[in-house]
């Protein structure tokens, strides 16, 4: 046996063990829906975008019927509609108050991606709204509050996304943004728009002991109920993250996405992982052009 037959004996074993390491992943798919990467893109879907467009007009009628308040979109619950003072105003003041902890030298500012960084509060306008983002740092895109976390650390300080301390921090960001449309761009070839199409491919697989896709829900069932909730369109959600639930403190976009996998019997992922940044830039994209809504809560 010459020496290069004994290395291709060698190659062959090695590449067959390497295929039969693999396993064999069943991945079954929802019908695929066309979506916009902005939020009129619901007329389409739902339709119910023409009573919550303007959440600064909202038809109280509607919102006070029990029975046809989910074609709000539960937006009825947001500023301005919504003057109640609740928890997610406590959790701006504590934010307000981390804030300023860690941006002391006005570096805390600088690492969230504010131009010029610095101390004044006025450059935080727009920032939420353009989260999720491409982060050289990271190499990655991330949002918000993944970068909350990334920045803090760098600072010695722990503020893990998900965390009621990581969320109040981002509801206090995102109040300098409130009234400002959502606006990323996934259009354009490249790590944003790969991160969408991840995240609409993940939205329509079938998972779990239910096999329920998070569009068997929120594409093909809108309107109907489902113990007691309503489900709604996933367009303009995103808007309102992270959100005070009225059963347990604060919510992240990440968050929620646990629950709803942990409402279907799907295992959940941590908040921060790299297919629920997926999600979340596919779920803001369905947000682009509404505008920020902080705070805000739900109910379930
Ligand atoms: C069995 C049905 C079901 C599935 C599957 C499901 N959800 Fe939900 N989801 C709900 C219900 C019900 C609510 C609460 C009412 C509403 O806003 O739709 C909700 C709420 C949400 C909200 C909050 C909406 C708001 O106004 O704040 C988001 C975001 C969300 N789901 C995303 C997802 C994602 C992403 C998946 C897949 C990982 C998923 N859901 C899977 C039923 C479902």
């Amino acid at each position: 046996m010459t020496i290069s037959r004994i290395a291709l004996i060698f190659l062959l074993s090695f590449s067959t063990v390497a295929v039969a390491a693999q396993p064999f992943v069943y991945r079954e798919f929802d019908l695929f829906e066309q979506y916009e990467p902005y939020v009129s893109g619901d007329l389409k879907l739902s339709g119910s975008y023409e009573y919550w467009k303007d959440p600064a007009n909202l038809d109280y009628r509607i919102a006070g019927n029990p029975d046809e308040n989910w074609k709000l979109n539960w937006k009825f619950m947001d500023p301005p509609f919504n003057q109640a003072v609740h928890g997610g105003h406590f959790a701006l003041d504590r934010g307000e108050d981390l804030f300023g902890q860690l941006n002391i030298k006005g570096r805390f500012a600088t690492c969230l991606g504010v131009k010029g960084g610095g101390k004044s509060t006025s450059k935080l306008a727009g920032l939420r709204a353009g989260y999720p983002r491409w982060r050289d740092d990271l190499k990655r895109v991330a949002g918000l509050e993944e970068v909350i976390e990334h920045c803090a650390n760098k600072q010695g300080r722990v503020l893990q996304s998900g965390s009621y301390d990581n969320s109040a921090v981002s509801i206090y960001l995102a109040s300098f943004s409130n009234g400002m449309p959502i606006a990323i761009d996934v259009a354009r070839a490249g790590p944003m728009k790969e991160s969408f199409e991840r995240g609409r491919k993940l939205f329509h697989l079938k998972a779990g002991a239910f096999n329920f896709a998070c569009s068997s829900c929120h594409s093909h069932n809108i309107g109907r109920r489902l113990r007691g909730n309503i489900i709604t369109t996933p367009y303009g959600d995103a808007a309102h993250y992270p959100v005070y639930k009225t059963q347990y403190m604060l919510q992240s976009l990440h968050l929620r996405f646990v629950e709803c996998n942990l409402d279907t019997r799907t295992q959940s992922l941590l908040p921060g992982s790299r297919p629920y940044t997926d999600l979340e830039v596919f779920m803001t994209a369905l947000s682009n052009g509404y505008p920020v809504t902080v705070p805000a809560e739900r109910d379930w």
